[in-house]
């Protein structure tokens, strides 16, 4: 059924037209919506055959009290178990939408169309789901994988600029953790060559979402190689945590950015790549200065939920394609970042 990526526990992402895909994979069942007010404006005409449930933008919309009000409708529709849930937007909404059909009378079917590009090479793929508590990104959650991820480049045409360039910081990390050839074709492509070139897109998600289903294959619950995937999210979700100022793209590039560094002055980097690395976030147009002060961001860090008592995995590149997975003490967090 066209070019499509198995993750895991029968969960693949589809390449293509949304529309026609629907058509063939959503099952037989009555469907409800989630998906939020900017989709309802860029493509209605994909949500309105069905019931639908729009949430608020931002996010701060990822919250207990967004939860509860989607459970309250469905409640109202008179939602049962035998409901699919259709998740329709970037990732605030299939982080919402996955958590509430994991959830709602212990768990029904669902499925997701991602329409941005960070959602279509991360956010909607691999099973995670969940809200952030008390300025903690993503603290409640959890895994469990939709039926399937329809990824339709076209919809992508309506992204903003700023949006489309937060996916790519996504797109470099995941290049740098596992897919050299990636990243060198990265290197040969501009951002303006991307946003029109829908087969090329195609073809850079396409590998992004490999490096990402080939991690989440080998460990779901990210109990050890999953933590790669976090390269520079120990900074980025301090920013995110400390500023309303960057989007999590942007607050990843600036993550990356600090990582490289770190791990070029451990020597555990070739001073080569890590110029390849700056050159590349520099390229798509990256700021990389720290949007506030570097105590409050070592501040918020001690605060990750991935840290283990005292220490934290800080995942650092070794080579562009690859990285290495360091547990650190606080103390020696701060000397490095
Ligand atoms: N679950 C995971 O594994 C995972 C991984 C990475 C990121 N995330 C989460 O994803 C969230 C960020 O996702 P995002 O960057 O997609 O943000 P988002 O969902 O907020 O979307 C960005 C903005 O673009 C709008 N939008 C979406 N699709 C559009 C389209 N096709 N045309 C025009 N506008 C459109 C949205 O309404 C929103 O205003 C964060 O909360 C992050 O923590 C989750």
């Amino acid at each position: 059924m066209g070019k499509h990526i198995e993750v895991v526990g029968g969960s693949s992402v589809y390449m293509g037209s949304a529309k026609e895909l629907l058509e063939k994979i959503l099952p037989n069942k009555r469907v409800i919506v989630i998906s939020d007010a900017n989709i309802d404006r860029t493509h209605r005409d994909l949500i309105a055959p069905y019931e639908h449930i729009l949430i608020g933008l931002g996010e701060q919309v990822k919250s207990f009290a967004t939860l509860e009000e989607v459970y309250r409708q469905l409640i109202n529709m008179g939602a049962d178990r035998s409901v699919f849930i259709l998740g329709v937007g970037g990732g605030i909404v299939t982080d919402i939408a996955g958590f509430v059909a994991s959830t709602y009378m212990r768990g029904v079917e669902f499925g997701f169309i991602t329409t941005t590009l960070l959602g279509s090479v991360d956010a909607s793929v691999g099973g995670k789901n969940g809200v952030n508590v008390g300025g903690f990104k993503n603290m409640v959650g959890v895994f469990s994988q939709p039926k399937f991820v329809i990824c339709d480049t076209s919809l992508l045409h309506s992204l903003s600029d700023r949006e489309f360039k937060a996916g790519m910081a996504e797109v470099i990390k995941t290049a740098i953790l596992g897919d050299a050839e990636l990243f060198e074709i990265l290197e040969k492509t501009s951002f303006k060559e991307l946003r029109k070139d829908d087969s090329l897109l195609e073809d850079i998600i396409t590998r992004a979402v490999a490096v990402k289903a080939a991690v989440v294959a080998e460990d779901e619950r990210e109990k050890g190689r999953r933590r790669i995937l976090n390269l520079g999210h120990t900074m980025a979700h301090a920013i995110e945590k400390s500023t309303s100022k960057m989007n999590h793209g942007e607050a990843v590039a600036v993550g990356l950015y600090y990582i490289t560094q770190s791990a070029l002055s451990q020597q555990i980097l070739s001073e080569e790549d890590a110029g390849r690395i700056f050159d590349l976030i520099e390229q798509y147009g990256f700021n990389t200065t720290l949007p506030v002060e570097r105590k409050q961001i070592l501040k918020a860090i001690e605060g990750d939920k991935k840290r283990s008592g005292d220490a934290l995995h800080l995942i650092l590149p070794s080579a562009i394609g690859s990285v290495t997975d360091r547990l650190l003490t606080f103390e020696e967090l701060k000397s490095i970042l």
